[in-house]
């Protein structure tokens, strides 16, 4: 394998014990980590340093999605949290995704688009009266990412193939829905084992549950680091 995989765990708990509980058995020299919706609407900035000093990277994933000022300032407020990446959601549209770049130009965050989430899948699409397959809808949201001038985006891992010859060759992607073995009942839809998300193309593989739902979860980190560097 000659490109590098990053690994993001996704720290989702509701409490900032919890949550410190999970990180401090986890290495900063074998992952980075994530900080979505729900521990970072509990615990708020505090979580941000505290996961910062301990010498992780951070991928802020709050998913900004609203009218163009408004996530301007929302990543503007993002980027005084030395963070490393952000994301807004692709489907917020062009202006919104320019605002966006204008607010982190000076810094060294990456921007991401979320394009279609990979809970999602065919029926979503008709259901919300969207055109076409939903490979179509992902590369048209990753189109718009890039001409935006977005650093990469979110996908299902086995959506990039049909994706990378309509962005710039350094785009990246990144890839939840990462599953160690098929889980019955998943919420994940498009989901991939490690090896195969970088077959794919994933630049940074998301995993939270098959890692934070182990007791061992840097034990389980270890075994897909090495999977991946061998
Ligand atoms: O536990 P699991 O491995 O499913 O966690 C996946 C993480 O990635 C969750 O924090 C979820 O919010 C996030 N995510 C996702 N799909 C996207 C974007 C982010 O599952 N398109």
């Amino acid at each position: 394998m000659t490109r590098k995989t990053d690994i993001f765990i996704a720290i989702d708990t509701k409490s900032l014990d919890d949550a410190k509980k999970i990180i401090n058995q986890l290495s900063s020299y074998n992952c980075g980590i994530k900080i979505g919706k729900e521990l970072f609407t509990a615990c708020g900035p505090e979580i941000v340093h505290w996961v910062k000093k301990k010498g992780f990277k951070i991928f802020l994933d709050l998913k900004f999605h609203d009218i163009p000022n408004t996530v301007m300032k929302a990543c503007e407020a993002a980027s005084r949290l030395n963070i490393d990446i952000i994301n807004v959601h692709t489907l917020g549209g062009k202006e919104m995704m320019m605002a966006a770049k204008n607010a982190v130009s000076n810094t060294q965050i990456k921007l991401i688009g979320v394009t279609l989430l990979t809970s999602h899948n065919q029926d979503f699409i008709k259901e919300i009266g969207l055109k076409g397959s939903i490979n179509d809808c992902v590369k048209s949201l990753a189109i718009s990412a890039a001409e935006s001038g977005l650093d990469g985006i979110v996908c299902a891992a086995p959506d990039i193939p049909n994706i990378r010859k309509y962005v710039p060759s350094n785009f990246i992607f990144i890839t939840p829905g990462i599953r160690l073995e098929k889980i019955r009942g998943d919420d994940q839809k498009r989901a991939a084992n490690p090896i195969d998300a970088v077959n794919f193309g994933s630049d940074i593989l998301v995993i939270g549950r098959p890692i934070t739902g182990n007791p061992k979860p840097q034990e389980v980190l270890l075994k897909i680091y090495n999977q991946l560097n061998d």
